[in-house]
């Protein structure tokens, strides 16, 4: 089995990363880079090219295809070691932990630091580009986009809107964000998808929610992803995570995504605890937001 990123990472010479980042530069040209490019890319001799490419091979930072030329490429795990050498160069992380969620479209696991974080790595663009291409709006435009820029840019979106929200919502707490990871505060709670919570809390939870997607709005931004997987419960309170689909609130489709996250939201309540929701009326609470958010929006 190939070990992972991070426990190589303590391996590595420097001239292993003049040679990844060499290729990063590369692919921002072309998906495959080209063998005889790489001295120049990298600023190492050719035997150290070599040398260094045959190790990042061997460690699967790297793959290698021949087309009309021999063409060079980072993987996910070459660009992962990247942004993990970054954030250990700027002191941001000092280990790795557990994973704390694997999805479609990022993983994140627990890191070391003066206290425990969460990074995040975006996989966005690396398995699907069409779905991320009709979902998200900001890769659309353009014609051919790498996995590394369609990540980097989720990565760049969500690290803004944290900034954007935090400490007025309740957001975790953003630390650095480097290529296609970032780091925040490790949320404590569990997923509400998770939680079973006492019939008494039930509607204050969703109240809650609510709320902190009211702030959101007043902060500019409208998650457009709400669902009972992107919400944590603790003791402490709740937590919204999640917002690389976030869009400012004076986006075209910002109203129609909050409806929607409202609805979302709502019916998940609904639907796990029958009869203990006390009648939210998702139009009020739509409208309530709208007027104190888009007052300035012709209406619909
Ligand atoms: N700051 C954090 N602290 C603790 N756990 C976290 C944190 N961020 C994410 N997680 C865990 O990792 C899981 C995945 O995170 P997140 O929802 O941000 O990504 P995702 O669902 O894969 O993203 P996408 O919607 O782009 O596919 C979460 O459901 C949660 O369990
Ligand atoms: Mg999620």
């Amino acid at each position: 089995m190939v070990e992972t990123v991070a426990d190589v990472m303590a391996d590595l010479e420097p001239e292993d990363f003049h040679l990844l980042s060499g290729v990063e530069q590369g692919m921002r040209f072309s998906e495959w880079v080209n063998r005889e490019k790489l001295p120049e890319f990298t600023g190492l001799t050719s035997e150290n090219v070599d040398f260094h490419l045959n190790r990042m091979l061997d460690l699967e930072f790297v793959e290698r295809k021949t087309i009309q030329y021999e063409g060079i490429k980072l993987t996910q795990r070459g660009y992962d070691a990247l942004a993990l050498h970054t954030f250990a160069e700027r002191d941001t992380i000092e280990g790795f932990g557990a994973p704390l969620g694997v999805g479609k479209e990022s993983d994140v696991h627990e890191v070391q630091s003066y206290k425990p974080l969460a990074l995040k790595f975006h996989r966005e663009g690396f398995s699907n580009f069409r779905e991320v291409h009709r979902g998200r709006e900001y890769t659309a435009d353009r014609e051919h986009v790498s996995w590394l820029y369609t990540a980097r840019k989720a990565a760049e979106r969500e690290y803004e809107a944290l900034k954007g929200l935090y400490p007025e919502v309740s957001v975790p707490q953003p630390i650095d964000q480097n290529r296609h990871a970032i780091i925040m505060e490790k949320v404590p709670g569990v997923e509400l998808a998770k939680a079973t919570l006492p019939d008494e809390q039930v509607t204050g939870v969703l109240e809650l929610v609510l709320q902190e997607m009211q702030s959101a709005a007043d902060g500019g931004y409208i998650h457009a992803d709400i669902s009972e997987y992107n919400v944590f419960v603790a003791e402490s309170g709740i937590t919204l995570f999640d917002w690389p689909q976030a869009v400012p609130t004076d986006h075209e489709n910002s109203t129609e995504l909050l409806k929607r996250d409202i609805e979302n939201i709502t019916s998940y309540f609904e639907r796990k605890y029958p009869g203990e929701v006390d009648s939210v009326d998702v139009q009020a609470v739509f409208g309530a937001i709208k007027e104190r958010n888009f007052s300035t929006l012709p209406a619909e």
